[in-house]
């Protein structure tokens, strides 16, 4: 069911059905996070192990104070300098966190999303919502309503707020006593973070507090490849590229150019729906992407694009 109605929603919500939520990221797939029974059907739905933790949305510092059992001044800081918005901090969780939500780890992520339908739905329903990014585990994340319907048909209920507006998920940190680690590289950067707290570069990521860093990710289900990595006598008769500069166009069979004004932020928006389109598209084999200067949001850009190929990489 595809809809606007938020009344509806936050009713399913408060069930313990899912929902399809607009976030600016990505679309999530939302239940309530205080309800285990309703969190245990995000995994199901989204053929998810459950080693990997979801992301807890608020929509205000209440419930903030309500999940942490250790607020902390530098996550003040930074949730009054970057919330609403695309950063999910990792903090240790109350009691009130169960341990699905949190795949047994004693944190929990957490974030406010930038959507005012996030949000209200959120207020509505009165708690806040566990969601991941509303696709198939492993697969290209949602950027708009349809592309969670392609995935995932049968969720209860999806919240249309049209196309998202960042268009990649979350930037994740954890906080550690120097600083922060990145768990996962967004459009907020480390070079924007460090104006509000340290950044720990020196001490390792355990492993096992970072479960859900996978090297296959963002898979489309036809041959994905990075520009670079693509042999000169590859057929491009069959071939879509994802175009970045211009500087690689000639003789594909479709481009999708993903940023006119040569902008990283645009290619994040768009970068999502190019792959979904080729993967739709019957004339198309082969996707091949163009790569960008691992630098500031092209940090983002690179990580999605290597999980993506990683896969297709091994043929
Ligand atoms: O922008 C986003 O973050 C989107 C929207 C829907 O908010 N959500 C999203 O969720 O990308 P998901 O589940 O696809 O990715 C969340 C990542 C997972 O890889 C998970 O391992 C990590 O966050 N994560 C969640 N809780 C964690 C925790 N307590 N410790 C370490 N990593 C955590
Ligand atoms: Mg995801």
């Amino acid at each position: 069911m595809l809809d606007t109605n938020l009344d509806i929603a936050a009713r399913y919500i408060k069930d313990g059905k899912l929902v399809a939520i607009p976030t600016e990221t990505v679309y999530g797939l939302g239940a309530n996070a205080l309800d285990p029974l309703a969190v245990a059907k995000i995994f199901e739905l989204k053929e998810r192990p459950s080693f990997d933790p979801l992301i807890v949305h608020i929509a205000d510092l209440d419930q903030l104070n309500k999940l942490t059992s250790g607020p902390d001044e530098r996550i003040l800081k930074l949730a009054e300098k970057f919330w609403p918005g695309p950063l999910t901090i990792v903090m240790p969780k109350s009691d009130i966190v169960s341990d699905i939500v949190t795949s047994g780890l004693p944190t929990v992520g957490i974030r406010m999303p930038d959507n005012k339908v996030a949000l209200e739905l959120i207020k509505r329903s009165g708690c806040p919502i566990a969601a991941p990014s509303a696709n198939k585990f492993g697969r290209i994340s949602p950027t708009t309503a349809e592309h969670v319907r392609k995935q995932l048909p049968d969720v209860d209920y999806i919240l249309d707020g049209g196309k998202t507006t960042v268009g990649i998920e979350s930037t994740i940190i954890k906080l550690t006593d120097k600083g922060f680690q990145i768990l996962r590289n967004g459009i907020i950067t480390q070079e924007e973070l460090e104006q509000v707290v340290p950044f720990d570069g020196n001490s390792e990521i355990d492993k096992l507090s970072a479960p859900g860093m996978l090297k296959s990710h963002y898979s489309p289900k036809k041959r994905f490849l990075i520009a670079d990595n693509v042999s000169s006598d590859l057929d491009r008769s069959k071939a879509g590229l994802i175009s970045f500069t211009g500087n690689l166009e000639g003789s594909f069979k479709k481009v999708i150019n993903v940023s006119k004004a040569n902008d990283l932020r645009e290619y994040a928006v768009n970068m999502f729906e190019a792959m979904h389109t080729f993967e739709d598209d019957k004339e198309i084999d082969v996707i091949i992407a163009e790569p960008v200067e691992e630098q500031g949001i092209g940090k983002a850009i690179m990580d999605r694009l290597r999980k993506a190929e990683y896969n297709w990489q091994q043929e």
